[in-house]
C-alpha cells in the first residue's frame, strides 16, 4: 500500500484529472479518493495527504468538499504532512483565484504540517486570499485558460513534494 493519498472534490471533472496526473508524477504509487465517497477512517493509514478541490461560487470551497471538510479537519493529522492544489479560473474569476484552497488552509493550518507552498510568479490574476505573505498555501492550477501550463507547474509542484514525503 502506498503512503500517499490524494484527496479531491470535483464538479465537472478537471480537479479529478490532475488528481490523476498527480498520481502518475507519483509513478502510480499514490492512491485516489473522491471526497463525494470518502470515509475518515480510509485517510488513517496514510502519512502524506494531497488536498485538491476546485472553486466555486466566489472563492468558496466545491461542494463535496464543503460537506466533508468539518470532520477531515476533526481528525488526528498531527503526525502527517498535508499539500493542496486547486482549480480556479483565473480571468472570469481574477478577484477569487483558486481562493477555495485558502478554505482547506485555514481549517487545517493549526493542526498539520502544511507543504508544497508555491511561489506566485507566472500567475496573471487581480486577487486571491490563498497567497499569504507573497505565497500561495498550494497549488493553483488554471484547465480554463492556462491548461498549456499545467503539465510543467504540476511536475514542479511534485518534485517539490517528493524530496518531503520519503
Ligand atoms: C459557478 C462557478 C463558480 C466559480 N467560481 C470560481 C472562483 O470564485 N474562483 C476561481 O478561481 N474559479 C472559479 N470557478 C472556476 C472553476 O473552479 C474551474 O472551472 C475548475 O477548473 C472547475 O473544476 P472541476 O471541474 O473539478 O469542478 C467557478 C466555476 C463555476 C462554474
Amino acid at each position: 500500500m502506498s503512503n500517499i493519498a490524494i484527496l479531491y472534490g470535483t464538479s465537472g471533472g478537471n480537479t479529478e484529472s490532475v488528481a490523476k496526473s498527480i498520481r502518475n508524477l507519483f509513478d502510480d504509487d499514490a492512491d485516489l479518493f473522491n471526497v463525494d465517497s470518502i470515509k475518515i477512517d480510509d485517510i488513517k493509514p496514510y502519512k502524506y495527504l494531497i488536498l485538491g478541490t476546485s472553486t466555486t461560487g466566489i472563492g468558496d470551497l466545491q461542494d463535496d468538499w464543503d460537506s466533508f471538510l468539518p470532520s477531515f479537519s476533526k481528525a488526528d493529522l498531527s503526525d502527517k504532512l498535508v499539500a493542496i492544489f486547486a482549480l480556479g479560473d483565473s480571468a472570469s474569476y481574477s478577484s477569487s483565484f483558486a481562493e477555495s484552497m485558502k478554505v482547506i488552509y485555514d481549517a487545517i493550518k493549526e493542526k498539520t504540517t502544511v507543504v508544497g507552498f508555491v511561489d506566485d510568479e507566472g500567475y496573471t490574476y487581480d486577487d486571491s486570499s490563498a497567497v499569504v505573505d507573497g505565497r500561495w498555501v498550494g497549488l493553483p492550477i488554471d484547465e480554463d485558460n492556462e491548461y498549456d501550463l499545467t503539465d510543467a507547474r504540476l511536475k514542479a509542484w511534485v518534485d517539490q513534494l517528493k524530496k518531503l514525503f520519503v
